[in-house]
């Protein structure tokens, strides 16, 4: 990995072109600004980022934070802060409102916090309409980027710096990967790592096409050097990233598999855990499923989102796969790693949803036995060819379907998630728990959780421990000495 000395970067002359340079270029330049305001305050100066939706976002505030670090900025929990970030999502409306009700907040913080400067990136600045609303609406926000051009953050700031106006950089696509920049970790044993961004699939009712862009996976050699350096500052658990994680490799200029990538991956000396998502069922391959057979590292947990269980709808979701295609996959799954644990997405109240089709996803999720399954109400988004699809169900048919689904999942995967009852199991120990101090919380391979009395010594490392009892969807266990 490159490293940068911020010393060493001559200000008086003009930022390189290339990348990462110019991005190192003004992070020394913006460092200068927050050194002399530091130590105008007589305190150094704080950054606080609030991350909105999945675990690409996740990793993307872990890229912000690691770039704000190396600006000189300290991270603190409060949005009382110098710098506050929101890393927002818009894969369903709810999200959206989520955000401007944090931004009528903030915008009060500010007026009576000199000096504080508010950002917003992430997907939902990938809309023009929302775009649109925070011009108009919340004129306090001072710089606003989008999923494309995080790695720009300190040539925004300092343009913000000098300009003291909305700064609005938003990119519709693009092929550019920057490597080598900051990066600060949240946990010192367990990381993530992006293999690829964006989405070609486009499910008719997903609006992350649109706002993460075209499908481009990162060159291995990069990936397998960032993991190897991961493992050498101590990593035993990596899980890698992507929207599509299956059709990993198809535009590189030397095309590689997914499962040749994790085959790769496993050679990592100090990796002891390698987890993924998310599986698109109908890029799920053979030989992934015999890699995955075959590896020591691989967890045992396969994230499978199903969407819905009506071939019918399935069509119309434009997903490319069927009822009984996806059910033949399980079984083909489970044939190779008998004790692997399925967990899946799924979707209410998509337009044109009839009881029958409803049923057949209560069917297939009781076929299959989830260990877990997030569901979610179908929620419109515009610009997705479902928004503007006929028969969009009523509010209180579509409530009704969500409780009964729910009570469904709940009780399934109450079942699923106990059967490794009264066993002893390897767990990754992550943290002490948070209802209970004198516990210890880890997950086993399966990502199931499990609590038990131990030592705080232990986090980062992997344990044997007993499970005495099943919560339905964790356990309570004890340490084995
Ligand atoms: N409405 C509801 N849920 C959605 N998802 C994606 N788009 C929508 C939408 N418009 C869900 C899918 C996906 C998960 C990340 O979010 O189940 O797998
Ligand atoms: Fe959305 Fe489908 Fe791509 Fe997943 S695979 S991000 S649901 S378009």
């Amino acid at each position: 990995m490159l490293e940068f000395d911020l010393n060493n970067i001559d200000l008086t002359k003009e930022p390189d072109i290339q990348e990462p340079q110019r991005q190192w270029y003004y992070i020394a330049k913006c460092r200068e600004v927050i050194k002399a305001r530091s130590e105008a305050y007589g305190r150094p100066l704080t950054y606080c980022i609030t991350t909105f939706g999945c675990q690409m976002n996740s990793r993307d505030s872990e890229k912000i934070a690691g770039i704000l670090k190396q600006i000189g900025y300290v991270e603190i929990e409060s949005e009382d802060a110098d710098f506050v970030i929101y890393n927002t999502c818009t894969v369903r409306e709810n999200a959206n409102n989520r955000v401007y009700g944090r931004l009528g907040y903030v915008g009060k913080l500010k007026q009576k916090h000199p000096g504080m400067l508010i950002a917003l990136c992430g997907c939902m600045m990938q809309e023009a309409s929302a775009v649109e609303k925070i011009k108009s609406s919340y004129r306090f926000v001072d710089i606003i980027f989008g999923t494309h051009n995080i790695f720009k953050l300190a040539e925004l700031l300092q343009i913000r710096l000098d300009s003291k106006r909305m700064v609005i950089d938003l990119w519709q696509n693009t092929d550019m990967i920057v490597e080598n920049l900051p990066n600060d970790r949240k946990y010192q044993f367990k990381a993530g790592v992006n293999i690829m961004f964006g989405c070609n699939n486009f499910c008719s009712y997903c609006i992350v096409p649109y706002v993460r862009g075209r499908e481009r996976s990162r060159n291995p050699e990069d990936i397998l050097d960032e993991i190897e350096g991961l493992a050498k500052d101590g990593a035993v658990e990596i899980m890698l990233l992507g929207q599509n994680v299956n059709s990993y490799g198809k535009n590189l200029e030397a095309p590689m598999t997914f499962a040749k990538l994790l085959q790769e991956i496993e050679k990592i000396e100090g990796i002891e855990r390698i987890r993924f998502m998310t599986s698109h069922p109908k890029d799920l391959s053979d030989e992934l499923i015999d890699v995955m057979k075959h590896s020591k590292k691989i967890c045992k947990h396969l994230h499978l989102p199903i969407q819905s269980g009506s071939s019918r709808l399935l069509k119309i979701m434009n997903r490319k796969y069927t009822k009984e295609s996806y059910l033949e996959l399980v079984d083909k799954i489970r044939a190779a790693v008998p004790d692997i644990s399925l967990t899946t997405d799924i979707i209410v109240g998509f337009p044109g949803e009839t009881e029958e089709d409803f049923c057949d996803t209560l069917d297939v999720i009781r076929k299959v036995g989830y260990d877990s399954a997030f569901t979610f109400l179908y929620s419109k988004r515009t610009g997705t060819p479902a928004a503007a699809m006929e028969g969009q169900v009523e509010e209180s048919v579509a409530n009704q379907r969500f409780d009964r689904l729910l009570k469904e999942v709940q009780k399934i995967s109450a079942k699923s998630a106990g059967k490794d009852e009264h066993t002893v199991q390897k767990v990754l120990v992550e943290d002490i728990s948070e209802q209970d101090s004198e516990l210890l919380t880890g997950r086993l391979s399966n990502n199931i959780l499990v609590h038990f009395k131990g030592s705080k010594s232990l986090i980062g490392t992997i344990v044997d421990v007993y499970l005495d009892e099943s919560k339905g969807f964790y356990y309570m266990g004890s340490l084995v000495k």
